[in-house]
């Protein structure tokens, strides 16, 4: 099989702010299309600002930024904003408009498409974040988490091919950080966006990422699957990360109360199979008569 293209690429990337913060150190950060990779990083660590630098806001002192390839400094701005989209952390710093719908189709009709293709995709757009009802109401009713959604709704009508987005779940409630994650993940599996996030949550990312990049202090720590960035505890803390719970809770079984846990589970799909691969046949047979519970299916 073929590699993917690279979809995004910082190399030797050093940013510092005109009062002397140096927010970024040789970072290198590699994307290849159709991936979904998250930023996992503490406050501070320099994730807003390495966004900035891959969306050109920022430019870096030293290093390069490429789009496809391409060095993004000979990428025209109206090109670099359809193909790249931004979903801020602060809906409010995206949203303008006086209502969804013009909100929404501010970009496409910037892009001077037929006002058919506009409201051809607003109705996508706003119907991917499940946001349809939402199209005649005025922005400022709306609450945060229909912020957040009619945000991203913006971005995706202008048909990206790779979505950054700043902590996306930030401000959601549980059900609603779930939700995002799954429509991230929606985006990127059945339309082959590219998606990369910015987040300090660790509970999810295994279930959703493909890659995760570690940040500390402006510099890339540790990047791979999620098995091998949360199988490197030293790091993690180092990071001012930690594990995803369920991990802890399985980790601890072992280590203090000598349950033999196979491997380091990382959600809890995969630490009810470890835990079940434990109980004796016999006893998941009794259970499966005595109480009509299905034992080893998923
Ligand atoms: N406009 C700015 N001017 C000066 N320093 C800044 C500016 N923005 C960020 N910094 C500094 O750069 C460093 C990295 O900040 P950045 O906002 O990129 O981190 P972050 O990982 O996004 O943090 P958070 O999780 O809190 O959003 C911090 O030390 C911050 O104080
Ligand atoms: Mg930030």
């Amino acid at each position: 099989m073929t590699e993917a293209p690279l979809a995004i690429e910082a190399s030797g990337v050093c940013f510092t702010y005109q009062e002397g913060t140096q927010a970024l150190t040789d970072v290198d950060f590699r994307v290849k299309a159709g991936e979904f990779v998250a930023m996992l990083a503490s406050n501070g660590s320099g994730k807003t600002t390495l966004i900035r630098v891959l969306i050109g806001l920022l430019k870096p002192q030293k290093g390069v930024v490429s789009i496809a390839g391409r060095d993004i400094r000979r990428i025209p701005p109206r090109e670099l904003y359809q193909r790249v989209g931004l979903v801020f952390q602060n809906p409010n710093d995206q949203l303008f408009a006086a209502t969804v719908e013009e909100d929404v189709a501010f970009g496409p009709r910037n892009l001077d498409l037929p006002e058919e293709e506009v409201q051809r995709r607003v109705s996508l757009a706003l119907t991917s974040v499940a946001a349809a009802d939402l199209r005649h109401r005025a922005i400022h009713h709306l609450s945060f988490g229909e912020q957040k959604r009619v945000a991203m709704a913006g971005v995706l009508a202008m048909s990206p091919s790779i979505l950054i987005l700043d902590e996306p779940t930030s401000g959601l409630d549980p059900a609603g950080e779930e939700k995002m994650m799954r429509l991230l993940n929606r985006l990127n599996r059945e339309q082959g966006i590219t998606v990369i996030l910015a987040t300090h949550l660790v509970d999810m990312l295994p279930l959703f990422a493909d890659r995760i990049y570690v940040l500390n202090r402006g510099r890339v720590l540790s990047h791979g699957c999620a098995e091998e960035v949360f199988g490197d505890y030293d790091m993690l803390h180092k990071a001012g990360l930690r594990l995803p719970y369920i991990s802890t809770l399985l980790s601890e079984m072992k280590r203090y109360d000598g349950v033999p846990i196979n491997g380091l589970p990382l959600t809890v799909g995969e630490a009810r199979k470890r835990l079940m691969e434990l109980i004796p046949e016999d006893l998941i047979k009794r259970m499966e008569t005595d109480l009509g519970v299905t034992g080893r299916n998923p």
